[in-house]
């Protein structure tokens, strides 16, 4: 039998749809290794085994192997299930201390936990029935010590001295930082050791910046983003490490998951279309519209927000001049959690303005509705690694309103008075009212130019924004760095 020369990937981290999804990562961590395998890859996903993954896949997870792991002075339960979907083999850190609770983050021990999935997973790689990973492609803060225990604990074995590591940045503003008292407690390492693998930065603990020295190759999730967090107006203090890195950092856009985000076949919404036909779009507006008990008009320009409630996401430029944004006559609706001054200040606006309607929740299939419905998806953050709701609002005839920043300017196209050409609308600043004024000129256009707008739609709907091109950019990354 000819011998398998595939690449062989182990795609590291903490959420993966279908199984958890908190954000963007959970989109992406499900649908790229999905994407790597049908680009030559031979791709696996490994992630933790949340409680709050569905019953249903946790009933069918077949157990591998159980493991001690020996974090510092702990020794730990390690299962490894499995579980193929979608084609792509998943494998799951089992504990139930550590992962069976109700989210996926923000717990008091959230050091001890990353760093128990980080050092598992290199534990679990003996296990896995033959199957040792060429590749360890980590991601975000949560699997960031990977790298550093692999330096530190596993450089004797050939088959780990071999393997390299991509660590993919997907949102810097989370960098796992912790007091250095837990270095040898939390992380069983001494101070030589963190100091040397570069976990120490301005007298704290950086995770993630451990796993910018120790990785063999960065990413970031999209072009712009990996130029943006070299300067100090987006390093968020790191700027100077990514500075003297630029030489392995690289800047891959994210795709969409096409299947999942389709249209002509989405069974969460309530009439399908395509772009060519966009009847079934009418009645999914007429049917957003009455749900969020806003007047079934036609002619009324609809703009959706789903989102994290954050600074990140231009809360804080929203609320500035909603209520001039509300006076232009957009029917606005809001999906989405978070801090609770953005949810409080919304709530309050939405008590006294007719054609605004709030929703504070994680709602999956109405995010479907929002954009099978809308107009116009409003995304005016204040920096954005890459962004994927402008992408399902592309694909859904939804034009994107953005703030020119991160993925979101390398995937918008501004719409162009003279020329017509355009997917979206922009503005540069972090500024409240260049949001407005593009929020009303956009709405001016939808009024006055109705052919034009619906040339947009088609501009929109006609783009490729699927996981073959990125993962064909991966791909080439994994090659290049195993010689290949
Ligand atoms: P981030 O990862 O920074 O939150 P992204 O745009 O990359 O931003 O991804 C956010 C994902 O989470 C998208 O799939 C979006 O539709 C989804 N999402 C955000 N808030 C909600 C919500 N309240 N209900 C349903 N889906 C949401
Ligand atoms: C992060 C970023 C977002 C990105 C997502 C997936 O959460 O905030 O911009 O799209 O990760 O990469």
């Amino acid at each position: 039998m000819a011998k398998d020369t595939r690449p062989k990937i182990l795609f590291c981290a903490f959420e993966a749809t279908p199984f958890a999804k908190t954000g963007g990562l959970g989109d992406v961590a499900g649908a790229l290794p999905k994407a790597l395998n049908a680009a030559g890859g031979d791709a696996r996903l490994i992630m933790p085994k949340l409680g709050m993954i569905p019953k249903k896949y946790q009933e069918k997870m077949r157990h591998v192997t159980d493991l001690t792991v020996n974090l510092g002075w702990r020794q730990l339960y390690c299962g490894v299930e499995t579980l193929r979907v979608g084609g792509v083999t998943c494998y799951f850190i089992d504990n139930e201390y550590y992962f069976r609770r109700e989210g996926a983050y923000g717990y008091g021990d959230d050091a001890e936990r990353v760093a128990f999935f980080s050092l598992a997973v290199l534990s679990a790689l003996p296990h896995l029935k033959g199957w040792f990973p060429d590749i360890l492609h980590l991601n975000d803060w949560h699997t960031a010590m990977t790298p550093v225990y692999l330096k530190t604990f596993f450089q004797w074995d050939e088959r780990y001295r071999r393997m390299k590591t991509v660590f993919s940045i997907h949102n810097l503003r989370f960098q796992g930082q912790f007091d250095p008292y837990i270095t040898g407690d939390v992380l069983g390492l001494s101070q030589q050791e963190a100091e040397y693998h570069g976990l120490y930065r301005n007298g704290g603990l950086n995770m993630m910046q451990g796993a910018v020295v120790c990785s063999d190759r960065i990413s970031t999730v999209s072009p712009t983003y990996a130029g943006e967090i070299c300067s100090s107006a987006y390093g968020e203090g790191m700027d100077d490490l990514f500075r003297s890195r630029r030489g392995v950092l690289s800047g891959i856009l994210n795709g969409i998951d096409t299947e999942l985000y389709d249209p002509e076949t989405d069974k969460l919404i309530p009439a399908r279309y395509s772009a060519k036909d966009r009847k079934g779009k009418a009645l999914c507006k007429a049917a957003l519209q009455k749900e969020a008990g806003l007047p079934a008009d036609p002619d009324a320009p609809v703009a959706v927000l789903i989102s994290r409630l954050t600074d990140q996401k231009g809360m804080d430029l929203v609320l500035r001049v909603l209520d001039e944004m509300l006076d232009t006559g957009v029917q606005l609706i809001i999906l989405g959690t978070g801090e609770q001054r953005y949810e409080q200040a919304l709530t309050a606006t939405a008590a006294r303005r007719e054609n605004l309607k709030v929703f504070l929740r994680f709602d999956e299939a109405l995010s479907h509705r929002m954009f099978a419905g809308a107009d116009l998806v409003l995304i005016p953050s204040l920096f954005e690694p890459c962004g994927l709701t402008q992408m399902y609002g592309l694909r859904y005839g939804a034009l994107p309103l953005v703030r020119e920043t991160g993925g979101l300017k390398d995937s918008v196209l501004p719409y162009n008075q003279y020329t017509g050409e355009g997917t979206g609308f922009s503005f540069a600043n972090y500024n409240a009212h260049e949001l407005l004024f593009t929020l009303q000129h956009a709405v001016a256009l939808y009024r006055e130019n109705r052919p034009q707008w619906d040339a947009l739609v088609d501009h929109a709907m006609a783009q490729d924004f699927s996981w073959s091109r990125s993962a064909e950019k991966y791909m080439a990354l994994y090659k290049e760095l195993l010689g290949r």
